[in-house]
C-alpha cells in the first residue's frame, strides 16, 4: 500500500527593502506624529522600496533565500504562486510569471492570487491542497508587496500604516505527519468589501481623469470598523482551528499573527491566553506589509534562531475582501 503523504513547510526566506521610513519622516508629509502612530498601532518605522524596485524584485530576493534554504533548485519547482495586492502590472502579466522567469523557472504554472493581508494563509491552503492532490511536489509560495505604490501619501488614515516587503516559502511533500502543515482554514465575507478597497482603475470605475482627481486609485480603509471585526473574527477563528485539531495554546510554540496593528495582536493574544513571549511582533519595524507580513515574521523567528525543525506555529490573518484565515503547522526547515 502507498504511504500517505503530507504537505510541509520546508523553508522560509524574506526581503525587506533598504529604505527605512520613520514616523518622524511621515510627520513632514502628513498631519501626524510619532506619538499617535506608536500609541495606536505600535509602528515605529517601515520600509519603502526604491522607485525602480517593483514587487517582483522584492519577491525574487525572498524566493532565492527560501529555495537556497530548502536546497531545492529552480528546476525542481513545480509551481509558483504569488499573493499580492500591489502587482508589478495592472492585470497582466502576473507577478508570479515575472518572478518565475527571474528565477529561471520556465514551463511551470505561475499565477497570482488576491487575498490582501490574508494572502499567505490562502497560499498555504492552496499549496497544501495541490500537494495532497499529488499535482505537485515542490511549490514556491510568496507574499510580496510594494504597497507604497498604492498608498495615498495625502491620507494620514492609511499612509502611516503600511510598508513594503516580501516573504517566501517552499512547501513540499513529507511522509512524516509530525512535520506537516496540520490545518489551514480560510474564509471571506464580501458584505464588507468597502472596508479595505482600492476603488478606482478596475472595471467598476475604469481609469479616467475623474477617478484620478478623486485619488480612487489608492488604498482606502475604514480603520476603526475593520479593527473591531478583525479582533472578534480572529479570536473565533483561532479557537475554532485549535478545537478542530484537539489542540490548545500550550501545544503551540509561537503565535505568528498578521502584523496590522499591535493592539489587534495584543487583544487576540490576551483573549486566547497566549504567553507574550510566544507572540511574534514585527509591526514596529515593518508596519503592515499585507501578504508579506506573516512570512516576514516567520523569517524573523528563523533568523533569530528561535524556531527549529519541529517548532509548531499558529498563524492568523485578516484583510481586505474581507478575508481571514488561520493555520497550524510544524516547521520542517533546517
Ligand atoms: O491589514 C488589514 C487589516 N487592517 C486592520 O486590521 C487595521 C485595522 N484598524 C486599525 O488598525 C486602526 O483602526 C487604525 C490604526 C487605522 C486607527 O486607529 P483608531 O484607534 O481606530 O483611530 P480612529 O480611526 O478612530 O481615529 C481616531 C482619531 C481621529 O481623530 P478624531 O476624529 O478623534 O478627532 C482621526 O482623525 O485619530 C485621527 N487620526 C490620526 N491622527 C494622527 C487618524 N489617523 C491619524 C494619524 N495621525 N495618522
Amino acid at each position: 500500500m502507498e504511504k500517505p503523504i503530507y504537505a510541509s513547510l520546508k523553508s522560509i526566506g524574506a526581503y525587506a527593502p533598504e529604505r527605512i521610513v520613520t514616523n518622524y519622516d511621515l510627520e513632514k508629509i502628513v498631519d501626524t506624529n510619532d506619538e499617535w502612530i506608536v500609541k495606536r498601532t505600535g509602528i515605529k518605522e517601515r520600509r519603502f522600496a526604491q522607485d525602480n524596485e517593483a514587487t517582483s524584485d522584492l519577491a525574487t530576493k525572498a524566493a532565492k533565500i527560501a529555495l537556497d534554504r530548502a536546497k531545492v533548485t529552480p528546476k525542481e519547482v513545480d509551481m509558483v504562486i504569488v499573493a499580492t495586492i500591489s502587482p508589478d502590472f495592472f492585470c497582466m502579466p502576473s507577478t508570479a510569471c515575472v518572478v518565475a522567469n527571474n528565477l529561471g523557472i520556465i514551463g511551470k504554472p505561475a499565477f497570482d492570487i488576491s487575498a490582501a493581508c490574508s494572502g499567505f494563509v490562502y497560499l498555504l491552503f492552496l499549496a497544501k491542497s495541490f500537494i495532497l492532490a499529488k499535482a505537485c511536489k515542490n511549490i514556491l509560495i510568496i507574499g510580496a508587496e510594494k504597497i507604497s505604490s498604492i498608498l495615498d501619501m495625502q491620507d494620514r488614515n492609511t499612509c502611516v500604516l503600511f510598508g513594503d516587503g516580501a516573504g517566501a516559502a517552499l512547501v513540499g511533500v513529507t511522509e512524516n505527519k509530525e512535520k506537516s502543515i496540520i490545518e489551514v482554514q480560510v474564509s471571506s465575507n464580501g458584505e464588507y468589501q468597502d472596508f479595505l478597497i482600492t476603488p478606482g482603475c478596475g472595471s467598476r470605475y475604469p481609469t479616467s481623469k475623474e477617478v484620478l482627481e478623486k485619488r480612487l486609485q489608492f488604498l482606502k480603509m475604514k480603520g476603526n470598523e475593520t479593527f473591531k471585526i478583525a479582533v472578534k473574527t480572529l479570536i473565533n477563528d483561532v479557537v475554532e482551528i485549535l478545537e478542530k485539531n484537539h489542540l490548545n495554546i500550550n501545544d503551540i510554540d509561537f503565535f505568528v499573527p498578521h502584523q496590522a496593528n499591535k493592539r489587534i495582536i495584543t487583544a487576540v493574544g490576551e483573549a486566547l491566553n497566549i504567553a507574550p513571549e510566544k507572540v511574534v511582533l514585527t509591526v514596529q519595524k515593518y508596519g503592515n506589509t499585507s501578504a508579506a507580513s506573516i512570512p516576514m515574521a516567520i523569517n524573523e523567528l528563523y533568523e533569530e534562531g528561535r524556531i527549529q525543525n519541529g517548532s509548531r506555529l499558529l498563524l492568523d490573518a485578516f484583510g481586505g475582501g474581507l478575508t481571514w484565515g488561520s493555520a497550524i503547522l510544524t516547521f520542517n526547515g533546517n
